[in-house]
């Protein structure tokens, strides 16, 4: 059965300090490479959501120990390529593009074949993506739906380094290749359109040779298989995807601040602060500190009563690619009319997201003008939405959840939302965030 949330009332005027949980892709990437660095590693605040534990559960079936305790997590990694598992091993990603597509790179090198499958989503979402510049390195993929999951990985023991293009935006693929690159002889030279550098910065961390010279539109990254990676702590910042439902919330609200505590503003992730200051959003960022080559900070937000729209800028979409979904909401509430353009990637996303995020405005009786690459926004600054609006069979999209409970509690009506356990795949304390600034 699914779980459906009701929502009657508008959220009241709060004034309240909350702390996010863990960045998901630092966690995600924080056991895969700890899978690979010999001895124990451990996270501090890693995310314990679906996405992560799937990670884990995949590491495990691969013959690494990982134990789990109440304020860490320990992972004891053989090293690099040091899985040990048996013949027709068959791993689950379950919801996540980030875990199926890196952990492709692990696995390169695995002499026995491999199976990889994921849920109804994930089974949606393109795979050769990432398996056309494996197969470069020299493994085998077998797909039985064209580019789909379920897929067979057949590595191979003379693994070569690559020259590969990125031309998306996409860290995942980017972070793919980078992975299969610790198993690579030679060099990998990698040229990739800007997306977020979590990995560059944990290799550099990890002292993994990596060299990287930057233009306006792409970084340039060369890597060398290193000898070994030692086994590392890491405190897990808060995500700041998770953090921006609340930054939307704040802004929406009238008469209302929220301070939210440690999240990781790295530059290549805060698309979401500038698009919505530019909209008029009041954002600060306080106590800004580092560590490990990432940015982390309180962000303290108040109410806006003065939202304009935006011609958003696509050299933003990157760094914001999770977050439109929100973003497109405040757009509903801004005057005049936003246009938001490129952003055909978000349709590869765990629900064809732009489409849905049209769908749910026009719900709510915004106007909105989709193509397949762009959407304009017709603002309504004084909506007051009075109807019964439900929103079912969105493949459990958890941000669509979330954006659709932000909806209800800041524009009115009366709302059914469907499966309220997606939340669990990257925020599973989010309703419960919403009622300590509820009370
Ligand atoms: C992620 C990259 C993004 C993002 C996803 C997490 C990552 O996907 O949408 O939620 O951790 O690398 P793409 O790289 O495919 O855009």
């Amino acid at each position: 059965m699914s779980k459906i949330l009701s929502i009657k009332d508008k959220i009241k005027k709060f004034n309240k300090r909350i702390q996010i949980s863990g960045d998901k892709s630092l966690s995600i990437r924080w056991v895969l490479l700890a899978s690979q660095a010999i001895g124990k590693s451990k996270a501090y605040n890693l995310l314990m959501s679906e996405d992560v534990l799937a990670a884990i559960a995949c590491i495990k079936k691969l013959g690494i120990k990982v134990r789990i305790n109440k304020n860490y997590c320990e992972i004891i990694g053989n090293g690099i390529n040091g899985f040990r598992y048996k013949e027709n091993l068959v791993i689950n990603a379950k919801n996540s593009g980030t875990l199926g597509r890196l952990i492709l790179g692990l696995l390169i090198k695995s002499p026995k074949k491999i199976k990889i499958i994921g849920d109804k989503s994930l089974s949606k979402r393109d795979f050769s993506r990432v398996t056309l510049p494996l197969e470069k390195f020299g493994a085998k993929f077998y797909y039985k739906i064209k580019n789909k999951l379920p897929l067979t990985l057949h590595g191979s023991q003379s693994i070569k380094g690559i020259k590969y293009l990125e031309n998306k935006g996409s860290a995942q693929c980017k972070s793919s290749v980078m992975f299969a690159a610790l198993n690579a002889s030679g060099k990998t030279s990698i040229r990739a359109k800007k997306s977020r550098n979590h990995s560059e910065l944990l290799f550099k961390y990890l002292k993994i040779p990596i060299k990287i010279k930057k233009s306006k539109k792409y970084d340039f990254i060369d890597i060398k298989k290193p000898k070994k990676i030692n086994a590392f702590n890491y405190q897990i910042p808060g995500d700041i995807s998770s953090s921006a439902f609340f930054m939307v919330l704040t802004t929406l609200t009238t008469n209302s601040k929220l301070l939210i505590k440690d999240v990781n503003i790295n530059s290549s992730r805060i698309g979401v602060i500038v698009i919505l200051k530019k909209m008029g959003a009041k954002i600060f960022l306080k106590n800004q500190r580092n560590y490990r080559g990432e940015k982390i900070s309180d962000i303290l937000i108040k109410s806006s009563n003065n939202l304009k729209a935006i011609n958003c800028p696509p050299n933003l979409n990157s760094s914001a690619i999770d977050e439109f979904l929100v973003i497109f909401l405040v757009a509903a509430k801004a005057k005049g009319i936003s246009y938001f353009k490129d952003v055909s990637e978000l349709n590869q996303k765990e629900s064809p997201r732009l489409n849905w995020g049209s769908k749910i405005l026009n719900m709510m009786g915004i106007k909105t003008e989709l193509t397949k690459d762009s959407i304009k926004i017709y603002g309504q600054p004084n909506l007051e939405i009075k109807k019964p609006i439900i929103i079912k069979n969105y493949l459990k999209d958890h941000r669509v959840f979330m954006m659709s409970t932000i909806a209800a509690l800041t524009c009115g009506g009366q709302w059914k939302i469907y499966d309220k356990d997606s939340i669990n795949t990257s925020f599973p304390s989010f309703l419960k965030i919403i009622k300590k600034i509820s009370n």
